[in-house]
């Protein structure tokens, strides 16, 4: 202790003399009424312990704040005693608020009930419709915690019975005052209990969850949806009268003590936001709870503690809150009466002094200032206790001293509020509201005054005006169930726009028949010509056998990349293939331009990869991967039959894309190349893949644009002459549903994707799937919902109006696992958007919805594929290997996952791996040329 005692009030008691006012305050003539010199020093001994200076009370301010920012941090979160629980909370009301919410307040002794209206005009005018209490028995609070609820669930039902009204729909905040980890507005974790509730199976659930189920088990009478859980003193905040400055704290000195106000969110590292500002429950009744204040307990204190339902926790709320104020008094009379001198006769304390005799109420009478010691007298006389005035007065100290401190540690905490408020948001003066609630508020002017005081002194950078609840927190939870009933409209709404893109497994089994089907048209001769998808042989009768050799040169055009490799193909014991590559690119004006510039810029690249490799001269026979629809009579011819994707040179549709490279090398003067085979980016891949894996059957492309190719049985190609053996089809199921069989599964986000493409009515299924098209198909649907309000706080976001903005590496990145929202927020932030969390929360689920249905119908297609392999081969279990390659394939966190989730669904009897092409689809192109070139040697032999 200070060697120099302080009043309160500012003045200061020499050491040694009876200090003058409470813990201080008995001078004058009731000195002079103490006769006993000894008892005056065991009185002074007494209260000593009980009486904080200003400069100890700093220290506790000191050591607040620093329990403050380790509750804060997420690194120190868990160690921390003053857990900082952000409540999920980001503005205070703004006035808007409107409708009629049911509240609960959970206290002891008391269940509160009310019907709060709020009528959201100019001035927010809140009736409480009705208000009731429910006293909580004893037995419920120390019991299993499921009759807790059902109580709190009756007592509701019983409520509403008495409103006499015929709605049986209402929302509800519930208003919690017990340690939660909140982790929404309608989700909140208890992490213990606290004050006088002990009540087992709830620790560590949700309680709005338990309130929800107890709810439930009511018969039905009621359909009520717990929308909100607050604290207390969170309730306190949200319910301050609007006023000119705005209220940013809470507290609450009641039978616990507890704060709550609005952080920097920032700084709240527990929560993922990055802006604005978020309430945090301080829960710094457990200060201290680390020993942090234990050179202030006094033996009260202590004893106080240990017989508490919690001993050594809530250390400060222990020393504040009413559930214990009395209790310490009484500590301390017991004392004073052993040490003689207290209630005149006794040196045994009376019976009048057991556990809990004294309760909070009973000392704040004593310490009445209007009822001097007549009513002191008269409070003690009811506790079967004959005091003298002499008695009264001491007893008067006693309590005096007990609330002075309390609201002295009170002010610290509160101080050490407004500092951290203060600092943390850069200013030099900070001027608030608090918004106060508790017995220790109501009618005591004292505790205020003291309060108030102190917190000049203590944060004196800091105007505050304590502002009294008006009707317990009730109006304040109303005020957070109207924003969470908002919130809940608006994911009604999100979930209703997007509820179309959601694809049932039924409608993918739909989606599967309608590609088997095609299929069948596709390949017989007759029909061939009305399906959507082409079902184009390919002249690859086989798939690799090892038996490859020889040096080739492959060209890879059509995927986000143009490649010119070398593939040097040697025996497995030589190590197999080897390749030297090297990616080119093609502006978008090359790829959209004269066909003939596309063929000239292709035949530079050749031109200069050969120089970089040193094969000026060589003419080595060519693969050349073209991932574009082709017409094939023979491996190297292949009429264009449509450009897809972002190409749209002229004059080569209907062209023999071999020749139109022949003519582009004869352009160029003293240049050969030697093209032996064209073939598809989805045969390149199975055959590259196959080469790895001879169960590889079936090849398919998930990146800018999507396709499948797969070993059919010649005898089912109509469209090639021969029974026996098989050839790769070259499925084009891009274009699958461009006959309109599949407009059921569009959305008019769909459509207007499709609307403005290259290619509008064409690639149909393509443009559900690949990755050109998913980042437009999640930018409409954007787009639509901030239409709707539902983001960008409603304001058209300019940057959203860019087409093309998302492409597949931000769909990949946003998905990904483990990504904080705070990583998505910089995502954002990156294309330009400027995003709340809410915001990026609702991107992020647009994305997963757009790519999962993305995943899905691919599955469908590739179950479809797997499924006519094992029914043509006859075989009641199938095991195949699917060679896949493609960005989206490639980077996406979850598509391959998701996909094959599908196959595995629909096609039950076949067991699908999938391998991922290692090399691209150059190596297989070179493959198929090794065995053209050797069927060709034998020929000529
Ligand atoms: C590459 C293949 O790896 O993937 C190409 O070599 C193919 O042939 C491409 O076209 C497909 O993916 P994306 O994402 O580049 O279109
Ligand atoms: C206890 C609770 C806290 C509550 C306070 C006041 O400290 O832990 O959540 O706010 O009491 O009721
Ligand atoms: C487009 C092309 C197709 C190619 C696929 C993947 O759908 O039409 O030939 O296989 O994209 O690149």
């Amino acid at each position: 202790m200070s060697a120099r005692q302080e009043d309160p009030m500012g003045g200061e008691v020499p050491p040694g003399q009876l200090p003058a006012s409470p813990c201080q305050g008995w001078a004058g003539s009731t000195q002079s009424s103490i006769q006993d010199r000894n008892f005056t020093v065991q009185m002074q001994n007494t209260l000593q312990p009980l009486c904080l200076s200003l400069e100890k009370l700093q220290q506790v301010k000191v050591r607040m704040l620093e329990a403050i920012e380790l509750g804060l941090s997420r690194r120190t979160h868990a160690q921390a005693t003053v857990r900082m629980q952000p409540a999920f909370i980001r503005s205070t009301p703004d006035g808007t608020e409107r409708g009629d919410f049911l509240v609960v307040e959970l206290g002891d002794p008391d269940l509160r009930v009310l019907l709060v209206r709020l009528t959201g005009d100019e001035h927010q005018t809140v009736t409480p419709v009705k208000d009731q209490r429910f006293p909580v028995p004893k037995e419920l609070t120390q019991g299993p915690g499921e009759k807790l609820f059902a109580f709190m669930a009756r007592c509701l039902c019983e409520f509403l019975d008495g409103l006499g009204t015929v709605q049986k729909t209402f929302q509800l905040g519930f208003s919690f005052p017990f340690p939660c980890r909140q982790t929404q507005l309608d989700q909140s974790y208890l992490l213990g209990w606290t004050k006088n509730i002990q009540c087992s199976d709830v620790e560590g659930r949700d309680v709005a969850q338990l309130l929800q189920d107890a709810i439930q088990k009511q018969q039905d009478r009621y359909s009520i949806d717990v929308l909100a859980v607050v604290n207390d003193t969170v309730g306190t905040m949200m319910g301050c009268e609007p006023r000119a400055e705005p209220c940013e704290i809470g507290l609450v000195v009641d039978a616990g003590t507890n704060s709550c106000f609005m952080a920097e969110a920032r700084h709240v590292e527990l929560v993922e936001e990055t802006g604005g500002r978020m309430a945090v429950v301080s829960e710094w009744g457990a200060f201290g709870d680390d020993g942090t204040l234990n050179d202030l307990l006094s033996d009260f204190d202590r004893l106080v503690d240990q017989e508490s339902l919690n001993p050594g926790k809530q250390r400060f709320e222990k020393l504040i809150s009413s559930l214990y104020l009395g209790e310490i008094v009484r500590h301390a009379l017991v004392q004073l009466t052993k040490q003689g001198g207290l209630f005149n006769t006794h040196t045994s304390p009376s019976p009048a002094l057991k556990q809990e005799a004294l309760c909070t109420q009973d000392v704040l009478k004593i310490t009445d200032e209007q009822g001097g010691l007549a009513t002191a007298q008269r409070v003690l006389r009811d506790l079967g206790l004959e005091a003298s005035d002499q008695d009264c007065f001491i007893v008067q100290q006693v309590c005096s001293a007990v609330c002075t401190r309390a609201a002295g540690l009170c002010a610290a905490g509160l101080a050490a509020i407004l500092s951290y408020m203060c600092r943390s948001r850069e200013l030099a003066r900070l001027k608030t509201s608090v918004a106060v609630d508790g017995v220790m508020f109501r009618d005591q002017t004292k505790f205020s005054r003291t309060l108030q005081q102190r917190v000049k002194q203590l944060a004196p950078e800091c105007e505050v005006t304590l502002v009294p609840a008006k009707d317990g927190g009730g109006r304040g939870v109303a005020m957070v169930t109207a924003v969470a009933s908002r919130l809940a409209a608006q994911r009604q709404q999100i979930g209703r726009i997007l509820a179309p893109l959601k694809l049932t497994l039924d409608d993918l089994r739909k989606v599967q028949a309608l590609l088997r089907r095609e299929m069948e048209l596709g390949l017989r001769k007759e029909t061939h010509a009305t399906s959507s998808v082409r079902m184009l042989p390919t002249y690859v009768r086989a798939t690799p056998d090892g038996s490859e050799r020889g040096d080739f040169l492959a060209l890879d055009l059509g995927g986000t990349n143009f490649r010119v490799l070398l593939v040097q193909v040697g025996s497995r014991e030589q190590g197999g293939v080897q390749i030297v590559s090297e990616v080119y690119s093609i502006p978008p004006e090359v790829t959209q331009g004269p066909g003939s510039e596309l063929f000239d810029h292709i035949v530079t690249c050749i031109v200069d990869f050969q120089s970089k490799q040193g094969m000026v001269g060589q003419t080595l026979p060519l693969g050349f991967t073209f991932s574009f629809p082709c017409q094939q009579m023979s491996l190297d011819q292949g009429i264009l039959l449509s450009w897809t994707k972002g190409f749209s040179a002229s004059d080569c549709v209907g062209k023999d894309v071999v020749q139109l490279l022949r003519e582009a090398v004869q352009r160029k003067q003293h240049f050969t190349l030697d093209v032996v085979a064209i073939v598809n980016d989805t045969v390149g891949t199975m055959m590259s893949c196959g080469y790895d894996d001879p169960r590889c059957e079936v090849g398919l492309i998930v990146g800018t644009g999507t396709n499948a190719c797969y070993m059919e049985e010649l005898r089912h190609v109509g469209t090639v002459a021969g029974e026996e053996g098989r050839m790769c089809i070259n499925m084009e199921w891009g274009a699958f549903g461009d006959n309109g069989c599949l407009d059921a599964v569009f959305t008019p986000f769909d459509r207007q994707v499709d609307e403005v493409s290259l290619n509008p009515g064409k690639q149909r299924f393509e443009k559900l799937i690949s990755g050109m098209y998913l980042g437009e198909i999640v930018r409409r649907i954007l787009l639509h919902l901030t239409d709707k309000g539902l983001l960008f706080r409603g304001r058209p976001s300019p940057k959203l109006q860019t087409p093309d903005i998302f492409q597949t590496k931000f769909l990949s990145a946003i998905e990904s696992d483990g990504l904080a929202l705070r990583q998505v927020c910089g995502i954002l932030e990156e294309l330009g958007l400027h995003v709340t969390c809410d915001d990026s929360l609702v991107v992020r689920e647009v994305c997963q919805v757009v790519a999962l249905r993305a995943a899905q119908l691919c599955g469908a297609g590739v179950a479809a594929v797997v499924e006519k392999i094992r029914e043509n081969r006859g075989l009641k279990q199938l095991s195949v290997t699917v060679g896949v390659d493609g960005t989206l394939y490639k980077l996406h966190p979850h598509f391959a996952q998701n996909m094959q989730a599908t196959v595995q669904q629909l096609a039950p009897r076949c067991s699908v791996t999938f391998l991922q092409s290692e090399d691209g689809s150059g190596k297989g192109a070179a493959l198929i040329a090794a065995v053209a070139c050797r069927v060709a040697s034998h020929q000529r032999a």
